[in-house]
């Protein structure tokens, strides 16, 4: 018999055998996340760009999918030198994507759904052709200061070269020169994207406020960018000029390269943590006075000490949900089971005790994990994402097994990549094979689009690999997907507890359970075929049944296999479930 049990915010089908559960989960807490990048998801109006508009008109599939909120890749008015992470106002959208109100229409929809939408924000750093940034380099008296500027060096050859040794992370030095102040400003990204100065109290006053005015619109919550980069050292302490940063030796790293330095002046600075905290408060702000929790997602490319950090302590709240990218960061192709046994444990280890982690294999930087892994594993991604503790964050396209897309120096965007003025090597930098549009059919552009050409080419193999394709078929990524989604519904895993090992090099395995509901999943993440003992976890014994398998796998739902004799084809990733 089915039962509805309301917890806190959240309803939770359960069958009878969970009628005990009464613990209080928030809304959040082990939602689905689903990443959109608006410029490739779908195209309504037929110029190639992807655009909200088009969002709205897939809101049905991501409920299909089992996701409870979506966050949008930036949609503020740009002028889209890096596509959206160079906001030009952060009180309008872009028009590329549309306008407030079909920002508002997709608000609206998305809550007759119950998806809640969440806005990435880039506050530490606008666009170079923000009015913010024009009247500082015009040195109007209220903005002059709301940006880095400092007085160039004279070289040994008398020419006026960057104040500093530092290296933007798009290679290649994080000082232009402005010649209506006669001085440099720092970018830690590309030239078109100066650095605010956090040091301002009036420009720390300006981003609580854009925050505030999302959230009062409606939305569920904001994702902070690049987070870690919002202080640089305090120059005062320096004499008054930013010192150079010291070179990491690092082998075969030229001095354009941003690894070339330790970035011990630019990023990670200890004021950071309590500027979070202080953003923090103005979600909780509104959060109290509607009694629905605005959640505060962040983003830092850092040491795990660092990440951890960013959940705040004491009376200091940090993120609702700092992003753990280990998973992505930490493993590649080399990868093997116990890898993928430490990487996720050490998070969990890190990770404050209360709170709550969260998973993620991709997003619109990095490599997708058909190409970063392999196309096999997929499934196996997307279990873990899913079936670990916490909370699940998948990039658009996973769900299917996107590959990346190949575009060639003649297509590309990504202004990384282009800064590096390579038509050869800039594929080792380009972030544009990860943000091909979306592969919903076999369709004209995929389906994306019916305009003559989209903003990046289609990947290839789109006429095989695409929603609908997978939607029909018996058994493809998508299907599991959704089995998946639908299984992170019970109790062991919203609330169960977790335990892994490493049952050899090539197959790991966690067993989740709550009550007397136990689960395994299982994976060969090698090449070849392995017989393993699932009897080294405590209290697994006898049979367990298929729950969901992954795409090749031979077994399906309902099989039976032994816990003490279980063989594995390489590639093969199971979810299990104990008979009781
Ligand atoms: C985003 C990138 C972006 C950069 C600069 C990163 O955190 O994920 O896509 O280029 O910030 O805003």
């Amino acid at each position: 018999m089915w039962q509805l049990l309301v917890i806190g915010t959240l309803v939770v089908v359960v069958q009878g055998r969970y009628e005990n559960i009464n613990v209080k989960q928030d809304w959040w807490e082990t939602a689905v996340f689903y990443q959109i990048y608006p410029r490739s998801f779908m195209d309504s109006d037929g110029d190639g760009v992807g655009d909200i508009n088009g969002i709205t008109s897939r809101l049905e599939y991501l409920k299909e999918l089992g996701v409870d909120a979506t966050w949008l890749s930036p949609i503020f008015k740009s002028p889209n030198h890096d596509f959206g992470y160079d906001i030009s106002d952060y009180y309008s959208i872009n028009p590329d994507y549309g306008t407030i109100e079909d920002f508002e229409q997709l608000l609206k929809k998305a809550g007759e759904l119950n998806i809640k939408v969440i806005l990435d924000f880039v506050p530490n750093h606008s666009s170079n052709e923000s009015d913010w940034f024009i009247k500082s380099s015009n040195r109007d008296e209220y903005y002059s200061d709301w940006y880095i500027w400092e007085n160039g060096h004279m070289n040994d050859r008398g020419q006026k070269s960057p104040p500093n040794n530092w290296v933007s992370l798009f290679s290649k030095s994080a000082w232009s020169y402005m010649p209506s102040r006669d001085q440099y400003y720092l970018h830690q990204f590309g030239p078109s994207q100066p650095d605010f100065n956090y040091r301002n109290p009036v420009v720390v006053e300006e981003m609580k406020n854009i925050i505030k005015f999302w959230l009062e619109k409606g939305v569920a919550g904001m994702k902070i960018n690049a987070v870690n980069h919002l202080f640089e050292v305090d120059k005062d302490v320096y004499g008054g000029r930013y010192p150079n940063e010291p070179i990491t030796g690092k082998p075969g790293i030229g001095p354009d390269d941003y690894g070339f330095l330790d970035h011990i002046y630019t990023k990670d600075q200890e004021e950071t943590y309590d500027m979070v905290s202080q953003l923090r408060d103005v979600f909780d702000a509104i959060t109290i006075r509607d009694n629905l929790t605005r959640v505060m997602m962040s983003e830092a490319s850092t040491s795990i000490k660092n990440a951890v950090r960013y959940y705040g302590s004491g009376n200091h709240a940090g993120a609702h949900i700092p992003f753990n990218l280990a998973l992505i960061a930490d493993l590649n192709k080399n990868s093997d089971a116990r890898d993928i046994k430490y990487t996720i444990d050490r998070w969990l280890t890190y990770k404050p005790l209360r709170k709550q982690a969260n998973w993620v294999s991709g997003n619109h930087d990095k490599s997708r994990v058909a190409s970063r892994f392999r196309g096999e594993l997929v499934d196996a991604f997307n279990m873990l994402v899913l079936l670990l503790p916490g909370i699940a964050i998948t990039y658009m396209g996973e769900e299917i097994g996107m590959a990346n897309g190949f575009v060639p120096w003649s297509e590309t965007r990504d202004p990384r990549a282009c800064r590096t003025d390579d038509p050869v090597n800039f594929v080792e930098v380009s972030r544009d094979p990860v943000r091909t549009p979306f592969q919903w059919s076999n369709g004209k552009h995929a389906g994306f689009s019916n305009a003559d050409s989209t903003w990046l080419p289609v990947a290839e193999g789109y006429e095989q690999l695409n929603v609908a394709a997978q939607r029909s078929a018996v058994r493809s990524h998508y299907q599991v997907y959704r089995s998946l989604t639908a299984l992170r519904m019970r109790p062991a895993f919203r609330l169960g507890r977790y335990e892994s090992l490493a049952l050899n090099s090539d197959v790991y395995a966690f067993k989740r359970w709550y009550n007397d509901d136990t689960y395994v999943v299982v994976m060969n993440v090698g090449r070849v075929y392995h017989v393993v003992n699932l009897t080294a976890f405590d209290l697994i014994f006898g049979q367990l049944e298929v729950e969901v398998s992954s795409v090749l796998s031979s077994r399906t739902y309902s099989d039976s296999v032994q816990a003490n004799y279980l063989d594995l084809a390489a590639d093969e990733a199971l979810v299990l479930r104990m008979q009781v």
